[in-house]
């Protein structure tokens, strides 16, 4: 009587307060009854569902049957509500035309993963540390080639100035005995000093920009001015295009506070890519704008436009898409990453809209100060 009393208080305990999973199911693996702790496990009520929803056998298919033709405990997952499986050794009892499973924790493999996890862990702290240093060193030779750029920018700046100079006063000479070949030599010395001389300047920005916070020095300035500068200053290459220039002016703020060198920069990048990438014959119209709190400038050609794919590199230093001038053109790639960090450091936002085979549009987005917001509201 004893025995009785002590194996059914052993059953209540299994049933009920052990950490043991256990269902009764038919031959087809249908759940007839799962304890609490399986279901607690599982997050839902387990009766009338298929093991085969719940248990994950990583050997191959589940299946009750083939489980059942073979002796001893086997191995086998559960899908627990966290959304992690959990492993169990399952014990398979025939009871009739019933099953009873019951599965265990396997705490000596349990404490084994443990200690492959400490170790795992331990491995991932040092190749964490390993990366970290990596990294300062990275940035300390990243630094360094900023460095050694903007030494080489400069000193190659003056000579070159110099030959670009040198070459324009002898072009203005008007000495006759010169041939024309001499003539058209003297242009291209000055034509390709011209370009080494922006390519040194943009070389001199971007590793400037990478080095240091950018400094600005803004002063209140007329925008609209600012652009018909950048505008008259790209005319000749528009002229050789054939590629008119128009300006739209909607705007009626005054002044914007921006550091005019620098904003002058961005106009020129802008302005010089929209008649690089156009077409012949066709227009770039550049529209000088406002809404409430910003000054918005864009610039919008019939070019080719930009392949989607080709947006995310857009904006990075030697971005090259495969887009390509339509004149032949030098293209570095420098142009639009410098123009992001400076409108960017002026509190700005530039975006860029376009389509393959009708055009692009760049806008961006100056911040006005409270003074401009008041009058660009009341007109
Ligand atoms: N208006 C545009 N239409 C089509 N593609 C453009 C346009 N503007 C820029 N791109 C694409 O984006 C790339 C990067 O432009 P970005 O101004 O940075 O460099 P770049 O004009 O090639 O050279 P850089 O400005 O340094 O002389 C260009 O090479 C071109 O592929
Ligand atoms: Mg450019």
């Amino acid at each position: 009587m004893s025995d009785n009393t002590l194996e059914s208080a052993l059953g209540r305990f299994a049933l009920h307060e052990a950490s043991l999973l256990v269902f009764l199911t038919d031959k087809g693996g249908k759940i007839l009854q799962a304890n609490p702790y399986a279901e607690s496990l599982c997050g839902r009520t387990l009766t009338g569902c298929s093991l085969a929803d719940i248990v994950l056998d990583f050997t191959g298919s589940f299946s009750l049957e083939a489980a059942l033709a073979e002796s001893g405990s086997r191995m086998w997952s559960i899908a627990t509500a966290s959304g992690l499986p959990e492993t169990f050794y399952f014990h398979l009892l025939e009871h009739g035309s019933q099953v009873v499973l019951v599965g265990e924790y396997n705490y000596r493999d349990s404490s084994l993963l443990e200690t492959r996890l400490v170790a795992l862990n331990q491995e991932v702290s040092n190749t964490n540390r390993e990366l970290q240093k990596k990294t300062a060193e990275l940035g300390r030779l990243n630094e360094m080639k900023n460095r050694l750029i903007g030494m080489a920018a400069h000193d190659l700046r003056n000579p070159i100035g110099a030959i670009h100079h040198l070459s324009a006063d002898l072009s203005q000479d008007t000495d006759t005995s010169r041939s024309d070949e001499e003539v058209e030599i003297l242009s291209l010395i000055h034509d390709s000093s011209g370009f080494m001389l922006s390519l040194i300047d943009d070389l001199l920005s971007v590793a400037t920009l990478e080095s240091h916070e950018m400094q600005l020095n803004r002063k209140p300035t007329d925008l609209n001015r600012l652009v018909a500068k950048s505008m008259k200053l790209n005319r000749p290459s528009a002229d050789r295009k054939s590629v008119t220039l128009e300006l739209r002016n909607n705007a009626t703020f005054a002044e914007v506070e921006l550091d005019r060198m620098k904003i002058q920069q961005v106009l020129n990048n802008l302005i010089s890519n929209a008649v690089k990438f156009s077409h012949h014959d066709t227009t770039v119209i550049v529209t000088v704008a406002a809404d409430n709190t910003n000054a918005v400038v864009s610039v919008k050609d019939q070019g080719p436009g930009i392949p989607h794919a080709d947006l995310g590199e857009l904006f990075k230093p030697f971005a090259r898409t495969s887009v390509q001038p339509t004149d032949g053109e030098k293209s570095t790639g420098l142009g639009l990453f410098i123009v992001k960090q400076i409108v960017e450091a002026h509190g700005g936002t530039i975006l860029v809209e376009t389509e393959v085979g009708t055009g692009t549009t760049f806008r961006f987005l100056l911040p006005l100060s409270q003074s401009s917001q008041a009058r660009e509201a009341k007109s």
